[in-house]
């Protein structure tokens, strides 16, 4: 299961003044390989007040200077950690490239009308799909998703717009610090990391 990586040195000099343009060259060559399916999919790390942490994929689905945006249920156990305690981390895993990206700050949800704009753009299955359950609750059986699905469908069919759930929306991660990291055979991999500093970046070089 060891890889040697074949893959260029990531130095000092060859990153982007600030890390959102450094993401975004790391972003093009992820999806421009065919290798990798999801490029936007991430791994989003919470924890309770208490420090007990969970882990999920979630679509990033916008970034900026403002910070990196996924849409879940508010209600959910992520969304309810995120709550309690705003610490978070992303991982983007793009094992082809031997690389992956981990952004450590604080969530802060999207605005109502930033929700509601992203929201009219997904398909209408999705807008119902969004309705159909309590996310992250128990439920007895996959009948019952179905059945409260057809509900909606009858409810709401295709054509006929769907209001956005109350309790759907945004999450914004405003990053404090987004590490790039780079495999390398024997080990040596290249792991360089921005540290926000007021309002600039300074880059530091952490051990493999
Ligand atoms: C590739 C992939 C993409 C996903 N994208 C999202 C997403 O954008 N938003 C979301 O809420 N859940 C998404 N999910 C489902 C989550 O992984 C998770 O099951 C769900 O959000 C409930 O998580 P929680 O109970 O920890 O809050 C995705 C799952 C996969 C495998």
């Amino acid at each position: 299961m060891r890889e040697q990586y074949r893959t260029t040195e990531l130095t000092v000099a060859d990153l982007a003044p600030e890390p959102i343009a450094q993401f975004s060259r790391w972003f093009k060559e992820t999806a421009e390989n065919p290798a990798i399916h999801e490029p936007n999919a991430m791994v989003v790390s919470t924890a309770t007040p208490d420090g007990r942490p969970s882990s999920r994929t979630v679509l990033l689905k916008h970034y900026d200077g403002a910070g990196f945006v996924f849409f879940t249920n508010y209600s959910s156990r992520k969304g309810e950690e995120l709550t309690a305690n705003p610490h978070v981390s992303l991982l983007f895993p793009w094992h082809p490239l031997a690389r992956q990206v981990i952004v450590t700050g604080r969530a802060v949800r999207t605005g109502r009308d930033e929700t509601v704009a992203y929201f009219r753009t997904r398909p209408h299955g999705s807008q119902l799909g969004a309705w159909a359950s309590r996310q992250s609750s128990v439920i007895a059986s996959r009948e019952e998703l179905l059945a409260r699905y057809e509900e909606l469908e009858t409810r709401y069919p295709e054509g006929e717009q769907v209001p956005v759930p109350p309790e759907w929306g945004g999450v914004r991660v405003v990053p404090d610090a987004i590490e790039f990291w780079q495999g390398h055979e024997n080990r040596l991999h290249d792991r360089l990391r921005y540290v926000r500093e007021d309002e600039s970046w300074r880059v530091e070089r952490l051990a493999p």
